[in-house]
């Protein structure tokens, strides 16, 4: 086995050397949690991502807290000083609060405040039973060792909390659960370990690999609703580099453990996977409707719709899983229209131009992806220059003639007979007249 990368981490890590490296809203919000829990006395502790990309020298994204005691008053008291809005709570006793950046265009400040607690699981795959608990209890009940670390904000010379290991983890690059139970609780930490040893190019230890095999084996993926799967996959879609941790995953079998269908894409080789490659380097981009294309292609519409079921896609997501299959079946026939926009765009109409969009990165057809980028781009976009007012002004009677005379004005343009007013103009003439002679015969 390759040796794990040796990481450099930012320490000591203080509360004051986080805040520098905080900017703006962040700051703030930073600054007003500390200044609240040292008034009241709160034991507020900085937990989870935050730190542990501190301590990596990457950007904090949200900030995250673990308060003793009730982190839902916390949040209020927050929302009073920063002007903020809480915009979630749950039953966990947790909340969301969302403060307005005021001096950026960036958007808005995101922090998560938990009430710290003991969970267990009486029913594995289950949602965790929930008690107040210390710090300790909170940083015991984490996914792995680096998102198990707490920085208390309140007082002055307080020392990281790294109970399980978390630093000596991330500089040796590795991803390491805190016990070998942790996957048969939670078997969506198998999706989310992969998702981390690809973003930071780590390594997952090799005993919480064999925990992985052992849960797979075990069938434990089973357990966990398709909600929750699907809310782990659009956490893939929405990493740098989606591809990376999606071909681990299919290597792992850990896509095979959703349903059975991913057993048709060869391990980590797939068509799918290398063409969404192809379009990262291309686009710099690659969306979550195209990594639901690529995985979708490779199936056919009963394998769609079975697996569609298991995720329990949202519409919008399903529509573009069940279009990718009829757009890569339609291939031949795109093919035939991509010189009759007009033609093509009643055959693909209803489609999801998201679908088209992605197909149109992801077809070996070049003539195929012409037509569809232009499709979506292009002639779905069409208008007459002129008016169902202009035509009304030539004499044509209201009713459903203009609808269909705007609708060849429309093709005809697509189709580039007519390119200006005056030619629009002249051909609405023709047809009402033509239509004036039919209607007196
Ligand atoms: N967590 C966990 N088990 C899960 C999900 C989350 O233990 N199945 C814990 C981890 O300690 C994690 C924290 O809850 O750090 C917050 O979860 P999340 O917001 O998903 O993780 P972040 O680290 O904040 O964000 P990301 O992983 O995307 O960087």
């Amino acid at each position: 086995m390759e040796a794990a990368t040796a990481v450099l981490i930012r320490q000591p890590l203080t509360i004051e050397s986080l805040a520098a490296n905080l900017k703006g809203g962040q700051r703030r919000a930073f600054d007003a949690v500390r200044e609240v829990s040292s008034e009241r006395g709160l034991r507020v502790y900085l937990v989870g991502g935050p730190v542990r990309d501190a301590l990596l020298g990457l950007p904090v994204v949200d900030l995250d807290f673990s308060v003793e005691g009730d982190a839902v008053a916390l949040a209020d008291e927050l929302i009073a000083s920063l002007d903020g809005k809480v915009i979630r709570h749950s039953r966990f006793g947790t909340a969301t609060v969302e403060f307005p950046q005021n001096d950026t265009s960036e958007g808005p400040v995101r922090v998560d405040l938990v009430s710290a607690r003991r969970e267990s699981y009486p029913t594995p795959g289950q949602l965790p039973v929930v008690e107040p608990g210390a710090i300790a209890d909170d940083l015991a009940r984490r996914d792995f060792s680096f998102n198990a670390m707490a920085l208390p904000v309140y007082g002055r010379d307080v020392e990281l909390h790294d109970p399980h290991g978390g630093i000596e983890d991330l500089a040796a690059g590795l991803v390491r659960v805190l016990h070998a139970g942790s996957f048969f609780d939670d078997p969506t930490r198998m999706m989310r370990a992969i998702r981390y040893e690809q973003r930071l190019g780590f390594r997952i230890a090799p005993d919480t690999l064999e925990l992985i095999a052992e849960a797979l084996a075990e069938g434990c993926m089973n357990t966990v609703s398709g909600d929750r799967w699907r809310h782990e996959l659009e956490k893939i879609f929405e990493e740098t580099n989606p591809v990376a941790p999606l071909r681990r995953a299919s290597e792992r079998q850990l896509l095979a453990g959703l349903h059975p269908a991913f057993d048709k894409l060869p391990e980590g080789d797939y068509e799918g996977f290398r063409k969404l490659d192809n379009l990262r380097r291309e686009s710099g981009r690659v969306t979550g409707g195209m990594c639901l294309a690529a995985l979708f292609s490779g199936w056919d519409t009963v394998e769609g719709q079975s697996v569609i079921a298991r995720l329990r896609l949202t519409g919008q997501q399903a529509s573009i899983a069940r279009d990718t299959i009829v757009l890569r079946n339609s291939e031949l026939e795109v093919r035939d229209l991509a010189n009759h926009p007009s033609k093509l765009v009643r055959y693909l109409s209803g489609l999801s131009a998201e679908a088209v969009e992605s197909w149109a990165g992801l077809t070996g057809d070049a003539t195929v992806a012409y037509a569809l980028r232009r499709y979506v781009r292009e002639w779905l976009k069409v208008k007459p220059a002129i008016t169902g007012d202009d035509l009304l002004e030539l004499g044509a009677v209201e009713g459903p003639m203009v609808g269909e005379v705007l609708n060849i004005l429309r093709d005809a343009r697509m189709d580039g007979l007519v390119s200006s007013e005056e030619a629009e103009l002249e051909m609405a003439r023709e047809l009402l007249a033509r239509q004036q002679s039919v209607d007196s015969e």
